[in-house]
């Protein structure tokens, strides 16, 4: 799978500047920075800072949706049940012959020769327990008339030999029945993930499972739910927006595999699922209404990619009547998202619990269309923007083609906004910020940085060897982040947004790195990366103000100003090994509060965050004192410094 994607998922932009290179002469031990900050030179934008998600990397299964079962509706292979296997003596066999529905169309049989013969299931990578905790299971199950027993539902450590908790359902009939129980684990024991999931019979017999799911305590507790530790630093960053569904899982690896949104509404036991981007199938369990969900409970707009008639081994759909469908298909999503009550969809939307509406306004067409060799992208854009401009004139709509593709831009309609992707080497992204928005167009559409981040390594994100590597990457890494995200911010009137990607990572198998969090079934972490991007996105104002650095010096800035309470950010990033003594000169203002704060982010470039050492490299925080409009600071070898400050 992985090299099949290798040669698809080309470059958007790579600089192999290795990162040996950085190690420059000998940099001035003494800095300026000087700030006019009577003449601010733009307004940050209020969605800048965001995020962008896609199921990689078991972003979603196995990741940020709570679920713990793997394979829960016996889809994932065809030939046999993965991550299922036999207790007892019992045999396990896929039956086609007994759909649970229309949806999912087969189960699982259970012979069970003997009692407590049963099935167990160690979730992905192992299931995680903690102490006093409770899970609710449900099982989808039937046996033929005869078999009149209950089964029994149980956490067990992976040998099963300790019984962590366990729980009877009702009598089985011989249809399918939803059984619902609540497995609660004792104070005593000691977090593990080296625990699965029992389904065992006490008498011998036939019992076909159709869908077998665990969750334990949610985010909000809320029902099919995202996963408690790894929402709390999601909402931890503050983000405006969510770009979702993808990435390349938006346009899958033929039409047919495209994210049919549709499929993933409604009851999870009458979702299909369907074939992922990154070598494995997704429950859809992460479906739109997860997302919007999702969304609202990190205060966040969602940024909706809309499928656009080209998928990733180069299937395309001509512009014209053949597109018309496609066209039908985003439209009604968009109808999902926010159209009235009283609407088809929106109708739908309320059925399935939320009668609100989303509030939605911006949409995206496809993604990383200058893949399409069939050059269609312009016809195919303008029939998306004629038809939701028409029905939706409130919306701004995003190409997939951005300013880094001059010449396969769109041409026949101005879109809104143009997304950008910078997968860069870190010692690339810290040439290159100094001036990198400077030459941009500010009479065109506005810019989208949808996918962005600093390697490194030597290797490509999507290279093999890439895979060898830690999930997450370094400080160095972090530093690069940081100068890019200093650029982005000084030109945050024209980049509207931008967002890292990919955001997450199970440790045990990633398809891309770097990514900026990680995490096993039981523990996660934030990469340094995080932290840095964490430290830029919750300290932003609403004014830009223009850093004046002195020459030769080898720091990069960005400065942000809160009208409102007069708070102001200094970002400094120092991406060599010496230290700087920066004198900040302050101008345009009357007062200066004599108290502050500077948050430091320094390591070595090769240090890092992990399972085992998830806090190796975070800020520090320090306060200041006898500020005024003149000021020095020491800035540390390799950091990011944010200073805060009040003037008026
Ligand atoms: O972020 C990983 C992948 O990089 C995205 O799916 C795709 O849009 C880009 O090529």
């Amino acid at each position: 799978m992985k090299s099949r994607l290798t040669s698809l998922l080309t470059p958007l932009v790579f600089f192999a500047t290795p990162v040996a290179a950085l190690a420059a002469p000998e940099p001035p031990r003494t800095s300026t920075l000087m700030i006019d900050a009577a003449t601010p030179v733009g307004r940050v934008s209020p969605m800048h800072y965001g995020l962008m998600t896609e199921e990689i990397n078991y972003s979603y299964d196995g990741g940020l949706y709570a679920e713990l079962v793997r394979n829960r509706a016996f889809r994932d292979n065809a030939e046999k049940p993965v991550h299922w296997s036999a207790v007892g003596a019992a045999t396990l066999v896929l039956d086609a012959a007994a759909p649970l529905n229309s949806a999912i169309l087969g189960s699982l049989r259970l012979e069970i020769p003997a009692a407590g013969g049963g099935v167990a299931n160690a979730g992905y990578w192992g299931m995680p327990l903690t102490p006093s905790t409770s899970y609710r299971a449900t099982v989808h199950a039937k046996a033929p008339a005869g078999f009149t027993g209950p089964l029994t539902v149980s956490l067990q450590s992976g040998d099963g030999a300790t019984v962590y908790a366990r729980a009877r359902t009702p009598l089985l009939g011989d249809v399918w029945q939803a059984h619902e129980v609540v497995l609660k684990t004792e104070r005593d024991i000691t977090p593990t993930t080296d625990a699965r999931l029992v389904i065992s019979a006490d008498q011998p017999g036939t019992v076909w499972l159709g869908f077998v799911s665990l969750f334990p305590p949610t985010w909000k507790d809320r029902p099919n739910g995202l996963r408690r530790d790894l929402m709390q630093m999601l909402v931890d960053t503050k983000p405006a927006f969510l770009r979702f569904p993808g990435g390349n899982y938006l346009e899958g690896l033929t039409i047919d595999q495209r994210f049919k949104w549709w499929e993933t509404i409604g009851p999870v036991h009458e979702r299909p699922g369907h074939e992922g981007t990154w070598g494995y199938r997704s429950s859809d369990g992460m479906g739109l209404m997860e997302f919007l969900i999702w969304c609202e409970d990190m205060g966040a707009e969602p940024v909706l990619g809309l499928y656009a008639g080209y998928s990733l081994r180069g299937e395309h759909i001509e512009p014209g009547p053949e597109l018309e469908p496609f066209i039908q298909e985003a439209l009604d999503e968009i109808e999902y998202v926010i159209g009235p009550i009283t609407s088809k969809w929106g109708a739908r939307r309320a059925a399935d619990g939320h009668p609100e509406p989303f509030p939605l306004r911006y949409v995206e067409i496809g993604n990383e269309d200058f893949f399409d060799k069939s050059d269609t992208y312009d016809g195919r854009y303008t029939q998306f923007h004629n038809a939701i401009k028409a029905r939706y004139p409130h919306l701004k709509i995003i190409s997939s083609i951005g300013s880094d593709h001059p010449d396969k831009l769109v041409k026949s309609r101005r879109p809104d906004v143009l997304d950008v992707h910078n997968y860069s080497n870190a010692a690339e992204f810290i040439r290159i910020s100094p001036t990198h928005f400077d030459s941009y167009d500010r009479s065109g559409p506005e810019i989208f940085v949808g996918e962005w981040a600093a390697h490194e390594t030597p290797f490509k994100p999507w290279d093999k060897e890439s895979r060898d590597e830690p999930a997450t990457p370094n400080f160095m890494a972090a530093l690069g982040d940081a100068a890019y995200m200093a650029a982005m911010e000084r030109a945050s009137d024209l980049v509207i947004m931008q967002c890292y990607a990919p955001l997450l990572a199970n440790v045990n198998d990633n398809q891309w790195r770097p990514n900026l969090i990680g995490y096993d079934a039981l523990r996660a972490y934030g990469s340094p990366s995080y932290h840095a991007f964490k430290l830029f996105s919750t300290h932003v104002g609403d004014e830009i103000l223009k850093p004046v650095i002195s020459a030769g010096s080898p720091l990069q800035a960005s400065v942000t100003r809160d009208s409102r309470s007069g708070a102001l950010y200094l970002k400094i990033v120092n991406p060599e090994a010496s230290a700087q003594t920066l004198r900040v000169e302050l101008q345009g203002v009357r007062r200066v509060a004599r108290a502050g704060r500077a948050h430091t982010l320094a390591a070595t470039p090769d240090a890092t965050n992990s399972l085992a050492e998830p806090v190796n490299v975070v800020p520090v925080v320090t306060k200041l004192s006898k500020l005024a409009p003149t000021f020095t600071h020491q800035i540390a070898p390799h950091s990011i410094t944010l200073l805060e400050l009040k003037a008026r």
